[in-house]
């Protein structure tokens, strides 16, 4: 199987992340974030040869501070398809889209069984733990220049 990076609109990462992110909300028409419309929002995917999205993020302009510096932008919503964990594609995805924005620096709220995969993406943990209702225990991590 091929698989190939798009830049997307958010209607077409919903099923994917009701499936993998937000399975407690009752339909995938509710998976869409406020934030998925704003003018600079942006959607990526990778499509299998089949056309059918296999992985996505979205990166919202939302800066946060953190020990004295600015992190400009916020990576949410990345999923892959159960089918293809641990392949390596989202981390393509991830560093596909990093190379979008050069220069930028980014943060995320991650999911506590996110947090090795971000670490192999050369992310780093900057919280203690937090609890996200609904989602469970998070930490904030940041991913430098
Ligand atoms: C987190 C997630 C996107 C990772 O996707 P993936 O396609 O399996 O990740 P990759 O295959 O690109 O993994 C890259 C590296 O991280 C490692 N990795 C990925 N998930 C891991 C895990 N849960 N535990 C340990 N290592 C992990 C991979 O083994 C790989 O390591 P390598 O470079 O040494 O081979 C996927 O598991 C997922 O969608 N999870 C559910 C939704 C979620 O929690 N999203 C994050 C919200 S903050």
């Amino acid at each position: 199987m091929n698989y190939s990076f798009q830049e997307e609109s958010a209607m077409d990462l919903r099923s994917l992340r009701f499936l993998v992110l937000w399975p407690h909300k009752s339909a995938m028409e509710e998976c869409l974030l406020d934030v998925d419309f704003a003018e600079t929002t942006r959607h990526f995917s990778m499509r299998n040869d089949e056309g059918m999205v296999v992985a996505c993020c979205t990166i919202v302009q939302e800066a946060k501070e953190v020990s004295r510096k600015k992190y400009v932008l916020r990576l949410r919503a990345m999923a892959a398809h159960p089918s293809v964990r641990k392949m390596g594609l989202s981390k393509q995805l991830l560093d596909h889209v990093m190379g979008i924005f050069p220069g930028k620096s980014f943060w995320c709220d991650a999911r506590e069984v996110a947090v090795p995969f971000y670490l192999k993406c050369g992310w780093e943990i900057r919280s203690e733990v937090y609890h996200i209702q609904q989602i469970g225990p998070h930490y904030l991590m940041i991913k430098d220049l």
